[in-house]
């Protein structure tokens, strides 16, 4: 395995403070009942990096970045955030302290409307300010199609839309960290592309992002590193340029 240099000494905080590591995942196994889904995973992501994690169906993506979201705790292994461990903590606890996900396919909720839906992802903050504020400012300003629809149900939307709209509703949490999953899939190669195009603006603010994705030449032209994840295991990782080179990785993600 290539390591790129990042690999921490756990719990030497001092790394944290020199590579201004925003995330750190040491060494975690997560199981569903009595089976590991995935295994020693170590993950560092720089503070206002995009990192990417690609690799087939049923390989253990969203179940690294549900751990991440607190939604599913590791069995072993530790999670830092900002230098807090948080493995331990609820999502709740998670998401006040600033890392918003976006769930696979997407789940916005239908009856509601748009503008219903955007004001579900601010309901652990209280300054009704500030939330207008960044309704308009970061969420209409990178999604300006949601504007447009506010009072329209969200289960009217198409697909990309949807996308947008859950992106939109994690962003109204203001994260520093923005976990994606599979913002993609399903969508036309059109689609794909503004999704792409939003997410390096909604980096460019300044916001950390871990990208998982089966679309491994959208997810490499976008990020700064990345880690391919096999059977529950990482099995490459490195700079996301290397890897776009690298001939494992055209033969396997790339299409030759
Ligand atoms: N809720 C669950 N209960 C039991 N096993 C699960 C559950 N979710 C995922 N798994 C299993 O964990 C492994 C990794 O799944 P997942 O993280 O969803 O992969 P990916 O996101 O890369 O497609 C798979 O073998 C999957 O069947
Ligand atoms: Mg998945």
């Amino acid at each position: 395995m290539r390591t790129w240099g990042l690999k921490i000494s756990y719990p030497d905080r001092r790394r944290h403070e020199v590579k201004k590591l925003l995330l750190e995942v040491n060494d975690i196994t997560i199981h569903y009942y009595k089976v590991p889904a995935v295994r020693n995973i170590s993950i560092a992501v720089e503070k206002g990096k995009i990192a990417t994690l690609i690799g087939s169906n049923g390989a253990g993506k969203t179940t690294i970045l549900r751990s991440i979201s607190g939604l599913k705790h590791p069995t072993t292994g530790g999670i830092r955030f900002k230098g807090q461990r948080i493995e331990k903590l609820s999502a709740h606890k998670i998401n006040a302290l600033g890392i918003a996900m976006v769930p696979e396919g997407r789940r916005v909720f239908p009856q509601m409307t748009v503008l219903e839906n955007l004001l579900t992802g601010a309901f652990l903050r209280k300054d009704k300010v500030s939330i207008q504020k960044d309704l308009e400012e970061v969420v209409f300003r990178h999604f300006p199609r949601l504007k447009e629809r506010t009072k329209q149900s969200a289960g009217t939307l198409s697909g990309g839309e949807q996308q947008m709209l859950a992106m939109g509703r994690a962003l109204m949490s203001a994260p520093e960290l923005l976990l994606l999953d599979e913002p993609s899939l399903g969508l036309s190669p059109i689609m794909c592309g503004e999704i792409g195009k939003i997410i390096q603006d909604i980096h460019a603010d300044g916001r950390t992002v871990v990208l998982v994705e089966q679309n491994a030449r959208l997810a490499l032209a976008l990020a700064h590193q990345a880690y391919v994840i096999e059977t529950g295991n990482i099995t490459l990782s490195g700079p996301a340029e290397e890897l776009r080179n690298s001939d494992e990785v055209k033969k396997a993600y790339l299409g030759g």
